[in-house]
């Protein structure tokens, strides 16, 4: 029986073996000009109840080369900054061959390097190469094609996470509006996109979610700014500036959102008002609203009619109907039904 399991061992080393020979760029960790000591830099001797017995355990293996200090990529000091992954707090729960999406609701949320990279297969520029993904829809993928498809691993349809924090439903391509993450967005009118980005970019949700330090390792290991966010983000009603709202300014220009290019009334609300962009859009996607509108409904209520609606009509001058409380004070967006216009407070508005 024992002498079973050592050939199964070897013949599952050799298969191994050669199927990563066949392929034509060498793989960062099994290139000798790079780590020179070959397999048994992270396996020692022969396998172990059909497990292939690591040097150390878990995560240590990986920040024994990527822990602090190293040449080879510090991602031990970003892991660790305020917002994170939680690899060093919750990777012990992590098994082999775990099943993803989790279908254990008792099971403890839990990520590890393993979880997002694999170290047989991943190359220079191609970090998450080789991994396992999830559609988001039901449909598991052995080597995944797209980076969401990664996430989607744990931050959908998991038993272990409530339905409310499904990300994969944010930006169904069904849904009126969405980042371009699964697929083009749905406006064709986006003057405000910087040199790089057209209404036919595709994003990546680590454009959003990464390192603040763009010097920094790339990729959404860790960041001072919640949750995991590259550039700051400020959600609560405050001053305008490049960088309260930085994150968005990356493929947003400023001047444009300001010149009101788009929705006509931008800069009454983000400069005069201070009113935060996190208060009238969501950052995913919404389900029923164009443009991803989705109000804050800590400071958006029903109107005194009990209207609380975003409706669409000439592009740039939508009409809102719902009170705003912001700054100290409250604007009532209604339709007066004497005048038959379209009212902030007793400010009425022509040809909107
Ligand atoms: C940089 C570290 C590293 C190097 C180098 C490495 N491995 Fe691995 N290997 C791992 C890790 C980590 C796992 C476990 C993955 C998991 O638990 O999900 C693993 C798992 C395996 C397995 C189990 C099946 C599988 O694919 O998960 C085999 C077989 C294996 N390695 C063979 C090799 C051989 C042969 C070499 C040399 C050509 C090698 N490894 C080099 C880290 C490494
Ligand atoms: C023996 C040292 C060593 C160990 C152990 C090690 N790495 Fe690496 N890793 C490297 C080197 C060297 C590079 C290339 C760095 C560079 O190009 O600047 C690298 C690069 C990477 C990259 C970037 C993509 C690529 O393939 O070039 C990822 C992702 C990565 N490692 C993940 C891991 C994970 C996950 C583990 C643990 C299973 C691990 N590494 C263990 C040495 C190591
Ligand atoms: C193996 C599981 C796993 C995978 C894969 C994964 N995550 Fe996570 N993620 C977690 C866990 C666990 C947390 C801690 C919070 C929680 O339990 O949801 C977390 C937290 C986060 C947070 C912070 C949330 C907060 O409220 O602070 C963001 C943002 C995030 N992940 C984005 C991503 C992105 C983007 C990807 C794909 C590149 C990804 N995750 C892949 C497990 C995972
Ligand atoms: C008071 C609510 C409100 C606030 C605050 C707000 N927006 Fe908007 N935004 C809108 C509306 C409404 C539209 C759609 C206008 C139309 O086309 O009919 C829009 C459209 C957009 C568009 C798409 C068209 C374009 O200009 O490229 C972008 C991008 C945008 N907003 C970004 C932002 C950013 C960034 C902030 C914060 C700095 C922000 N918005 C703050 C309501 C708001
Ligand atoms: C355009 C930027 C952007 C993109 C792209 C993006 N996110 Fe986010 N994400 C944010 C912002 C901003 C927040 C925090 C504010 C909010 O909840 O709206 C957030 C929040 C989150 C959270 C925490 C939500 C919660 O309910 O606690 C998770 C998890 C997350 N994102 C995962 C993802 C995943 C997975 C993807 C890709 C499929 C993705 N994000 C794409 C900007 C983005
Ligand atoms: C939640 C998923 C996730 C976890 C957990 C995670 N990584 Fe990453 N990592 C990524 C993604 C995604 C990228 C690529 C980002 C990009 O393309 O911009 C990346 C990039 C990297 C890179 C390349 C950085 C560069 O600048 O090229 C290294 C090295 C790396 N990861 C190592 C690790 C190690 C070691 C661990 C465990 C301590 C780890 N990662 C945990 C998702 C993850
Ligand atoms: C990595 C680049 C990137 C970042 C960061 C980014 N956006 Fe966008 N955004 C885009 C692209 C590309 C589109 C065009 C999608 C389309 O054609 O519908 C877009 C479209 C939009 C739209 C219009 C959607 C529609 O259907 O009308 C709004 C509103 C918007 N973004 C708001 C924001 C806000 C708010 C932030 C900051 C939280 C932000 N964006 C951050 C790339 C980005």
């Amino acid at each position: 029986m024992k002498g079973f399991k050592i050939i199964l061992g070897i013949l599952a080393i050799t298969g191994f073996f050669l199927s990563i020979v066949n392929v034509n760029a060498v793989p960062t960790h099994l290139d000798r000009t790079k780590v020179q000591t070959g397999c048994r830099t992270c396996h020692k001797g022969h396998g172990v109840r059909g497990t292939v017995l690591l040097e150390r355990t878990k995560d240590e293996l990986c920040l024994k080369c990527h822990g602090s200090g190293s040449r080879h990529r510090d991602i031990y000091s970003v892991i660790i900054k305020p917002s994170n992954h939680p690899v060093i707090q919750t990777s012990r729960y992590h098994q082999v061959g775990e099943e993803l999406p989790e279908r254990n609701p008792t099971m403890p949320r839990h990520v590890s390097c393993y979880d997002c990279h694999n170290a047989h297969r991943s190359e220079t520029g191609e970090p998450i190469k080789g991994v396992r993904g999830y559609s988001g829809k039901g449909a598991k993928i052995k080597r995944l094609d797209n980076e969401y498809e990664l996430c989607y691993n744990c931050h959908s349809d998991s038993a272990n996470l409530a339905p409310d924090k499904n990300i994969a439903l944010d930006f169904l391509p069904s849904n009126a509006s969405y980042h371009p993450v699964e697929t083009y967005g749905r406006n064709h009118f986006v003057p405000s996109l910087v040199r790089g980005y057209n209404t036919s970019s595709i994003i990546k949700c680590s454009d959003c979610h990464g390192n603040d330090d763009p010097g920094g390792p790339k990729g959404p290991h860790g960041s001072i700014y919640s949750p995991i966010l590259k550039a700051r983000y400020e959600r609560a009603s405050g001053p305008e500036s490049p960088s309260n709202y930085a994150l968005c300014y990356q493929c947003h220009n400023r001047t444009s959102i300001l010149n009101d290019e788009s929705f006509k009334a931008h800069k009454t609300h983000i400069v005069y008002n201070q009113v935060s962009c996190a208060q009238c859009h969501a950052s995913h996607g919404s389900r029923s609203n164009p443009h991803l509108i989705s109000f804050d409904f800590s400071s958006v209520v029903p109107n005194s009619k009990g209207e609380l609606a975003y409706i669409p009509s000439a592009p740039g001058t939508p009409r809102c109907l719902l009170t705003c409380h912001t700054g100290g004070r409250s604007f009532e967006h209604k339709i007066d039904p004497t005048k038959m216009q379209y009212c902030i407070n007793a400010k009425c508005l022509t040809g909107w």
